[in-house]
């Protein structure tokens, strides 16, 4: 059996757009618009996409905290709607870093807290408080007040929390949002280590490509409420790998040349990675078809005509970043 089923997931929500003072008029937003995935048992599973994708949507889904529109899904076989409360039997969710934690109790005293609501005898509680706080490097911080805690303790708190029931699947939205990479560091470590050495079944939403890439086994890369594509990191890359993909560092007057780049033919796509315009500086990530060998020649042609000088030029990989870039603009954007 799968743990997570999803099944043509819908989820729209009414909201009130302010006209002025007396007039709102209402729009409704397609948050999923058939969101189907399975998660396999003892699977790191990354659900990507940018903001506003309906990652939150659909772990609260699965989580049964909101009701879906129409579709069904399944948690260790157990339906979110019919069987909610076997479904959060099964769950350890972490949704956003500070929900759920008590400003004015310490660390320990969150968690011991909690350990008690989910009715944990307090000997097992005590014990299983203190392995959580070393596996999350806490111990030391443990008897301040939440209150005075940096968001990466908080965040380090939250995980630990939702490790409290030691259930076998995990939901964590956003993880590692706005942390240093040193905490985010230990967060991906520790979610690494629960799967691999508890078997423990993972679901994590996050816009970071390189995290996605680096922790999940298979990525669902999720857009304006739709699954674009489903597979591992390689499978992913090498679905785009086709050719090569370049970035250009160009220096003078890049703005009118770009869009000539995006009008060669056999060139995919052009992206501005980054730019300083005071500096007249920018990097470019175009994609090919073929080999850089074949098209170095005309885009350094074009960008020069255009009065741009190039810089650097390096042949990358291609990333997560080119799978998204070539998935959303095969769309049409
Ligand atoms: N309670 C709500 N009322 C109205 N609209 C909502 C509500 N919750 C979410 N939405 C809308 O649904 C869409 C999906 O939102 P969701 O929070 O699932 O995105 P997300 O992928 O988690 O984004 P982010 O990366 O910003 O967290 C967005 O357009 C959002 O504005
Ligand atoms: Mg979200």
């Amino acid at each position: 059996m799968e743990a997570i089923v999803a099944e043509k997931l819908v989820k729209r929500f009414e909201t009130k757009i302010r006209k002025g003072l007396f007039r709102s008029e209402k729009k409704v937003v397609e948050a999923l618009r058939g969101v189907s995935f399975t998660i396999r048992r003892g699977e790191i599973f990354g659900l990507l996409g940018p903001n506003g994708a309906g990652k939150t949507t659909t772990i609260k889904i699965l989580s049964t905290l909101l009701l879906p529109d129409s579709g069904d899904a399944y948690v260790n076989g157990y339906h979110v709607v019919r069987e909610a409360r076997k479904v959060r039997e099964q769950l350890g969710v972490m949704l956003y870093i500070e929900k759920g934690l008590y400003r004015r109790l310490t660390g320990r005293e969150n968690l011991e807290y909690y350990a008690a609501l989910q009715h944990i005898p307090p000997s097992d509680a005590k014990r299983r408080v203190e392995r959580l706080l070393e596996l999350v490097e806490m111990t030391e911080h443990a008897d301040k007040l939440v209150d005075e805690y940096s968001l990466g303790m908080k965040a380090r708190i939250s995980f630990a929390r939702a490790l409290i029931t030691d259930a076998p699947i995990l939901f964590l939205d956003e993880p590692t949002l706005g942390l240093d990479p040193a905490s985010a560091r230990k967060i991906r470590d520790v979610i690494r280590e629960l799967s691999r050495r508890e078997g423990k079944t993972i679901l994590l939403t996050t816009h970071n490509m390189w995290e996605a890439d680096a922790l999940a086994d298979r990525i669902a890369i999720i857009d304006q409420g739709r699954i674009l594509t489903i597979g591992s990191p390689m499978e992913l890359k090498a679905a785009v790998s086709k050719g090569d993909v370049l970035q250009i560092e160009v220096m003078g007057a890049y703005n009118g040349v770009i869009k000539k780049i995006g009008s060669i033919g056999g060139v995919r796509y052009v992206k501005l990675d980054s730019e300083e315009p005071a500096a007249q500086r920018a990097v470019v990530r175009v994609g090919l078809d073929g080999s850089a060998r074949d098209h170095l020649p005309t885009i350094v042609d074009v960008l020069a005509r255009g009065g741009a000088r190039v810089r650097n030029i390096s042949v990358l990989a291609p990333s997560l970043e080119d799978v998204f870039i070539e998935l959303t603009s095969r769309r049409g954007r």
